[in-house]
């Protein structure tokens, strides 16, 4: 059994928060565990909960034809979550959960070594642009310790708002150059904390 999948099987056991005992299925995330883009969205909704895969409503559907403008099938990326239980009625996911969740997040990102890393909403930006502002910074990147991190909108939230739909399938476009010229991106200083670790450049 790889890593992945014995890390996978962890999770699911994992009854640190209240919404453990709610939830139907866990959702650890799925896809290639060599990927080189992870898409890291909030949390599982209804179908998500029901099936135990992420992304699989209608934001998901949504989130797999922005994926076809770039040629790239689910298959191709790993698409996973800030936490992996439904939060209940689908209500925000509580500061206590965020953390609970987070190394089971960390560990695969370190079992994947994804090449980029794609927040979709405030919630995973959030992760991995503290204080940042999703309406400022959607559609910039930054590079620290090899990784890429490039903020979109939510697919959910982006899907029936057509200014955010537009911007949400322009920045999808941004990805492939994006990882084509990865060595130009200009790599953060280590040795700065991590507020000022952000580069941030316009795509
Ligand atoms: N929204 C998310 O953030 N994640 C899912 O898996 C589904 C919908």
């Amino acid at each position: 059994m790889s890593a992945l999948s014995e890390l996978n099987q962890q999770i699911a056991l994992c009854r640190k928060c209240d919404i453990a005992k709610l939830r139907t299925k866990v959702v650890p995330g799925e896809g290639a565990e060599s990927a080189d883009i992870m898409f890291i969205g909030e949390a599982p909704g209804f179908n998500e909960d029901q099936q135990g895969r992420p992304f699989v409503g209608q934001a998901g559907q949504f989130l797999e034809r922005l994926l076809a403008s770039i040629n790239l099938k689910r298959e191709q990326v790993f698409i996973a979550n800030v936490i992996k239980c439904r939060p209940p009625d689908n209500r925000d996911p509580l500061p206590t959960e965020i953390h609970n969740c987070r190394p089971w997040l960390d560990s695969q990102v370190e079992l994947i070594k994804p090449k980029m890393i794609v927040t979709l909403g405030r919630y995973s930006m959030a992760r991995y642009f503290p204080g940042k502002t999703i309406s400022k910074i959607h559609g910039t990147a930054l590079k620290q310790n090899n990784i890429i991190y490039f903020a979109m909108y939510h697919p959910a939230a982006a899907l029936h708002q057509g200014s955010l739909r537009k911007d949400i399938e322009a920045d999808m476009l941004k990805i492939p150059k994006l990882l084509a010229e990865a060595v130009k991106v200009e790599e953060a200083k280590p040795s700065t904390p991590p507020a000022q670790q952000l580069n941030m450049f316009e795509v």
